[in-house]
């Protein structure tokens, strides 16, 4: 098992509202971070903060993966947690729209993580942390695309979790579902349907440090109803859209898609 206390940790998508929690947790508990996103002044800042280091590094292009892995060579624990809300309907989305929430929530990470094995291999230990979403189990309408890369996320992190067990990498899933207060949820300012219920950035924080200390295989981080819910739709699928329709998926997810246009 890999400890935080004074393990050099990468966090992706550190500007963002969960990615700015996790760096923050994993710094009081005496992790030594290096956060990275495109917006640099967010990072540099916080950087600052916690006595870490900051790298900028734009996920979505061809060479974005290998050049941030290049500036950063080594560590000893990898928070892949960038992502991208790629929300509206299949029919409504541009090609290019879907190759992008591809390279940047799925390609991507599966890339970083290949490129900082081998050192982790080398020095028998590290864990790798996947942020997935409890849209890694559930698909509503307006979530297709988000849903492949996060359903993908977490298939890759349990195949890498059965291969990587008996060489003392840990692999982990974080899934989230709605998160109040920051992050691309509540940047969209919408109101959720009755009873649906959230969760808070820090309880997300607390969830990636419990998989890593614990070297846990998934941490949902949600009300119970929606943790139901999204085992629901994988045993009745058909079933689950018949009640996600009548509880109003529809409104909410073109509300969510409007809200969410600009994150790209
Ligand atoms: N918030 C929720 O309710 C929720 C629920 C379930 C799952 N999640 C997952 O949690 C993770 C964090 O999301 P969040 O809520 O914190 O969203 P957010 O506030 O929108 O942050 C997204 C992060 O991803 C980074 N990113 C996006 N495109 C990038 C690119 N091309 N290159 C490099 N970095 C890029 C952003 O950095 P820059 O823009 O600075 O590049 C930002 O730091 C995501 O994987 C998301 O799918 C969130």
């Amino acid at each position: 098992m890999t400890s935080i206390n004074n393990s050099k940790v990468l966090v992706t998508g550190a500007s963002g509202g969960l990615g700015q929690a996790i760096s923050k947790k994993i710094a009081t508990l005496n992790g030594k971070v290096i956060l990275t996103s495109r917006r640099t002044e967010i990072i540099e800042k916080l950087a600052k903060e916690l006595d870490g280091e900051f790298v900028s590094a734009d996920l979505s292009t061809p060479s974005g993966p290998k050049d941030l892995f290049e500036k950063v060579k080594e560590v000893d624990i990898l928070i892949l947690n960038a992502g991208l809300p790629a929300t509206g309907t299949f029919q409504d989305m541009s090609l290019e729209d879907m190759k992008k929430a591809l390279q940047v929530n799925l390609y991507a990470p599966m890339e970083l993580a290949k490129l900082f094995l081998p050192s982790m291999l080398e020095n028998k230990s590290g864990h790798i942390v996947f942020v997935s979403s409890l849209s890694g189990k559930a698909a509503v309408t307006g979530s297709s695309v988000y849903s492949a890369t996060k359903f993908g996320l977490r298939g890759l992190a349990f195949g890498m979790r059965a291969d990587l067990y008996d060489k003392n990498i840990g692999v982990s899933v974080v899934s989230p579902g709605f998160i109040r207060e920051a992050g691309m949820f509540a940047d969209a300012k919408i109101d959720l349907p009755k009873g649906a219920g959230t969760r808070s950035p820090e309880d997300v924080a607390t969830a990636v440090a419990s998989v890593i200390e614990k070297n846990l295989a998934e941490v949902d981080v949600a009300p119970v109803t929606l943790k139901i819910g999204a085992k629901l739709s994988l045993i009745a699928p058909e079933f689950s859209r018949k009640v996600t329709k009548i509880m109003g998926a529809e409104s909410t997810a073109q509300k969510l898609a409007a809200g969410q246009k600009d994150k790209k």
